[in-house]
């Protein structure tokens, strides 16, 4: 009964104290970072800061049933929440601090030591330590458990420190170099009915150059922290379809063609998971010739999967299959024949890019948000014929 008791005591104040340390204790030393990472989808992944992810969980069944399973991807800095849901209890987003400023929080990210895979989705395992944190770095992958260092040498007048004063650094895990640590929560994710309403359809050639990392938190100007000094660092706002697509540029390439008098578009896309994967996106290219004064608009093209049941459209919860797709695989070409004729000194300009959410879809959750329903460009080029 004592036992019980206490056990009781040790969960309670397991799940009320915070298990992280915040973020904003990271800001004093890593201030460049910490400025991009509030500006993030990871800081904003939460139902109080991002409008799309709160329409869709208005709407779920699981909201009626208090279970916010959402939470283990969107809010698992929220250890509150995620142990209530491990219990079984009812576990609904509180308007907290943590859910407001670092629902997928600094240290949550960087103490992920390996990743379970599961049918279902997968499981992030973290270490047990408090502050000691996992990074890479070139040449250092032997390296563990790094702790601070000073080193003075010409008679004390050069100083140098190494490792942090606040945090041990542990370079040797492999899913920091790989970028595999994005996968616990980023690879797929099936519904109830075991259908797979996401999937990245990942293909990878060279995960140790050509990875998640380096796409998405490519290294810009400015030190990872204010003891240590670097020119660049890890950006931290995470470019994706919200924050700064233009980073990723890079990522596709566009062709055009005259064949047979008419234009032929190819799209490249260099990138190891498939193009707007997201059910809610639509992905779109848009053309438009200059021919003389005028300009000519030809009728998009979209990228899109429609997810259904029984033949018909229907919600992530529902769905059992895929009804249409359209979608742009990895390291995959699209070539699109279309029937707009060319003429000599025809500029044709592709367009291509995306509506975070499908202005069909943001009408049924009553999203009127422009940034969120308005084209936004991924890239853009014009060729001269
Ligand atoms: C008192 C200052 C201080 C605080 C507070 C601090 N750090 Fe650090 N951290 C450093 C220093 C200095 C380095 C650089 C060590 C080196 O490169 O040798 C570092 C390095 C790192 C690295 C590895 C970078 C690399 O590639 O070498 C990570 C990851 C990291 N910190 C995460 C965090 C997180 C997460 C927090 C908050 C929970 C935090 N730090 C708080 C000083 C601090
Ligand atoms: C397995 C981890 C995982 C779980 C569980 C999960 N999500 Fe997500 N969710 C993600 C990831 C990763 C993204 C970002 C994907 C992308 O941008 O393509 C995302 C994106 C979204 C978006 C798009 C947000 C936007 O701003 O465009 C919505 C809406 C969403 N999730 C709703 C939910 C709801 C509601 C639940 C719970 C019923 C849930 N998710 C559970 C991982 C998860
Ligand atoms: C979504 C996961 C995630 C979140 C959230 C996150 N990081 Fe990172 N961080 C990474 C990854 C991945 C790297 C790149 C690999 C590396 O250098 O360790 C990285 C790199 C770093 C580095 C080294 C940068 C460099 O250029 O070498 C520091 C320092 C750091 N993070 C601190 C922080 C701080 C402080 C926060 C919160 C403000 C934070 N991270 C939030 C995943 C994350
Ligand atoms: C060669 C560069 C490249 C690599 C490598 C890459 N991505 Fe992307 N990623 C892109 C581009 C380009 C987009 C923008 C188009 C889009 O939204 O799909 C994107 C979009 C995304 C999105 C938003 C998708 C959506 O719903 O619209 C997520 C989430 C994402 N990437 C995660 C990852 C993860 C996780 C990895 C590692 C497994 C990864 N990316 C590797 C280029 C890359
Ligand atoms: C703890 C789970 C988790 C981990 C780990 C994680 N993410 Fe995410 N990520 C999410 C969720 C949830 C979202 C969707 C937030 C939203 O739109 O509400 C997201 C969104 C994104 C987006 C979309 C940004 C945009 O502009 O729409 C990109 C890109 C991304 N993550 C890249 C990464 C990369 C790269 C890593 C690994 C370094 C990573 N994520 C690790 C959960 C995670």
């Amino acid at each position: 009964m004592i036992r019980s008791l206490l056990l009781l005591v040790a969960a309670l104040s397991l799940g009320a104290s915070q298990k992280f340390v915040a973020s904003k204790v990271c800001a004093k030393c890593h201030p460049v970072i910490y400025k991009e990472y509030m500006g993030s989808m990871h800081r904003n992944s939460s139902v109080a800061n991002d409008p799309v992810h709160r329409a869709v969980w208005d709407k779920h069944p699981l909201k009626k049933k208090e279970k916010y399973n959402c939470g283990v991807c969107h809010t698992p800095s929220d250890t509150a929440l995620t142990e209530a849901l491990a219990k079984g209890e009812p576990a609904l987003p509180e308007d907290n601090e943590i859910q407001k400023n670092e629902p997928i929080g600094c240290a949550y990210c960087h103490r992920i030591q390996s990743i379970r895979t599961h049918a279902r989705q997968n499981l992030n395992i973290l270490n047990e330590t408090p502050k000691y944190y996992y990074a890479a770095k070139d040449g250092k992958s032997q390296e563990e458990k790094v702790e601070f260092h000073k080193t003075s040498s010409f008679f004390g007048l050069n100083r140098k420190t190494s490792g942090s004063p606040f945090h041990t650094i542990d370079y040797s895990n492999k899913l920091f170099s790989t970028g595999h640590i994005c996968l616990g929560c980023h690879d797929h994710k099936q519904n109830k009915h075991g259908f797979a309403i996401c999937s990245m359809n990942i293909k990878e050639n060279d995960p140790e150059k050509h990875n998640c990392i380096a796409c998405h938190m490519p290294q810009i100007p400015g030190s990872y922290s204010t003891i240590v000094k670097s020119e660049t660092h890890a950006y931290h706002g995470f470019a994706g379809p919200h924050v700064r697509p233009e980073l990723l540029r890079h990522a596709v390439s566009l062709e055009a063609k005259n064949v047979d008098g008419k234009l032929r578009v190819k799209i490249v896309n260099h990138s190891i998971h498939k193009l707007f994967t997201h059910p809610l996106r639509l992905g779109q290219l848009r053309i438009e010739i200059r021919r003389g004064g005028k300009t000519i608009e030809a009728k998009p093209v979209n990228f899109f999967t429609l997810l259904g049941h029984e033949g018909k459209p229907a919600m992530p919860w529902v769905a059992d299959e895929v009804l249409k797709t359209n979608a742009i695989d990895a390291s995959s070409e699209k070539v699109i024949d279309t029937d707009i004729p060319l003429e000599k000194g025809d500029h044709v300009t592709l367009t291509l890019g995306f509506h975070i959410v499908n202005p069909k879809a943001a009408a049924k959750l009553g999203i009127d948000d422009k940034e969120i329903t308005d084209f936004k460009v991924l890239k853009s080029e014009t060729f001269l014929f």
